[in-house]
């Protein structure tokens, strides 16, 4: 605490009261005693007022100081409590919207970018509203609406991709209420397609799981009298039209080829593996389905590497898959065309055999659909074909890749380990 009140009303105090006394002492010659004992006496309150002024400025210079400590703390408080708002916002790894009251977006994190293939500024020049499904927006507005008065919410909904695909979403609605107002909304979004379609396979997988079960006992009921009708129309073919009598052992072929399929879906099969000659395999297939493929305009060539190695294989498995992959081809050539089966190895650990057709080709965004069980495109198909035949493949350790160009062809290649 500083001393200038209290020596500046010492200073006064002696100039004032000199001055009025001055004339007096100079003419008496002398100060005399009860001049000293007085001034003395009025020297206490003088000093009392200058302490209590000295006071006073040294506390209000600290309240001011104090003020302005605190001050810059609770800014620096704010400012970090701003950032650390914005840190689990930008770092979130789910999309997270803000809106005003009037569904006008105000501001969205990074990950939001990620949700349906918008950029944050293509998100601001559209209307929220337009990329929800028509068939969910009541129910979006009415859990909007519910947010705004202060409850949070949460729904799921379609939205439409930039690509137009439609991806299934839920969002959590979330007011931002502040001093008891509601002043806008987080939306937290989360797209689910992918475990919704999961869950379908799941629950696919199940269905077939029972078809498999009725599979194996059906199928073995009806091989029996198959065999016993087949050897019937053979021993009676001298007496029956032979047209007839190859329609029906190729269609008896066919009801024969549908059990096999639904066999492989069985559960547990006893599969015996030997070592096989792909050549063979593939020379049967092509003659077997030949005759149709002429029918239809369409030439089989098949090629092979020179000395094609032998390879262990379940053999009317294999045949089953590459008949199933050839059938595919014929089906997608309806105008005819050429299909080349190519068998090929590569550095002696595994052989490609690709089925190359030229026919009306899949989609991109479709081709990843052709091995769920039941996806079909044609009337009378299954949709288990290819299922049937990756299951195959797999259970031989190799693997079934398909490419494709619209309306150029489709290569479908089986690699197997040698
Ligand atoms: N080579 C191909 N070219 C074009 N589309 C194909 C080809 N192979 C398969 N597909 C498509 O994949 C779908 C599924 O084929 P998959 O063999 O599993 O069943 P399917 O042929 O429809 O029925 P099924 O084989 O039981 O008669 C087909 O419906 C077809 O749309
Ligand atoms: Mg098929």
């Amino acid at each position: 605490m500083k001393y200038t009140g209290r020596i500046s009303i010492m200073v006064i105090y002696v100039v004032v009261s000199a001055s009025f006394k001055i004339s007096d002492y100079l003419e008496l010659g002398y100060v005399p005693i009860y001049e000293f004992i007085l001034s003395a006496i009025w020297i206490y309150p003088a000093w009392l007022c200058g302490l209590y002024f000295d006071k006073y400025r040294y506390y209000a210079q600290k309240l001011q100081k104090t003020e302005k400590e605190l001050n810059e703390l609770l800014e620096k408080r704010l400012e970090e409590s701003e950032q650390r708002f914005k840190s689990l916002f930008v770092h979130h790894s789910e999309p997270i919207f803000t809106f005003n009251l009037d569904q006008k977006l105000i501001e969205a994190n990074p990950a939001a970018e990620n949700l349906l293939g918008f950029t944050i500024n293509e998100f601001r020049e559209k209307e929220w509203a337009s990329i929800i499904d028509p068939e969910d927006l009541d129910r979006y507005k009415e859990h909007y609406l519910d947010a705004i008065e202060g409850k949070s919410q949460e729904l799921t909904v379609s939205m439409i991709h930039k690509d137009g695909d439609k991806r299934v979403i839920t969002i959590k609605i979330i007011p931002i209420i502040i001093d008891d107002q509601c002043i806008g909304i987080y939306e937290i979004a989360k797209d689910i397609t992918e475990s919704i379609v999961a869950e379908e396979m799941l629950r696919r997988s199940d269905k077939l799981a029972v078809i498999g079960q009725l599979a194996a006992g059906v199928a073995h009921e009806i091989r029996n009298p198959l065999t016993i009708v087949k050897g019937f129309i053979q021993i009676i073919e001298s007496d029956i039209d032979r047209n007839y009598q190859e329609l029906m052992l190729s269609e008896l072929d066919r009801i024969n080829q549908i059990v096999s399929e639904l066999l492989v879906l069985s559960k547990p099969q006893v599969i015996k593996y030997e070592i096989k000659d792909i050549e063979n395999i593939l020379n049967s297939i092509i003659s077997f389905l030949e005759s149709q493929a002429n029918l239809k305009d369409i030439q089989i060539n098949l090629q092979f590497d020179n000395q094609m190695p032998f390879i262990k294989c379940e053999e009317n498995q294999l045949k089953q898959v590459f008949i199933n992959l050839i059938k595919n081809a014929m089906e997608a050539m309806p105008d005819g065309g050429e299909i080349t089966v190519k068998a090929t190895t590569n550095h002696n650990q595994m052989i490609s055999i690709q089925v190359i057709d030229e026919g009306i080709g899949i989609e991109e965004d479709k081709i990843p659909k052709l091995l769920e069980p039941f996806y079909t495109t044609k009337e009378d198909g299954t949709g288990l074909g290819l299922m049937v035949c990756q299951r195959i493949i797999e259970q031989h350790s190799g693997t079934l890749n398909i490419t494709s160009q619209m309306n150029k062809g489709t290569t479908v290649e089986v690699c197997l380990p040698i």
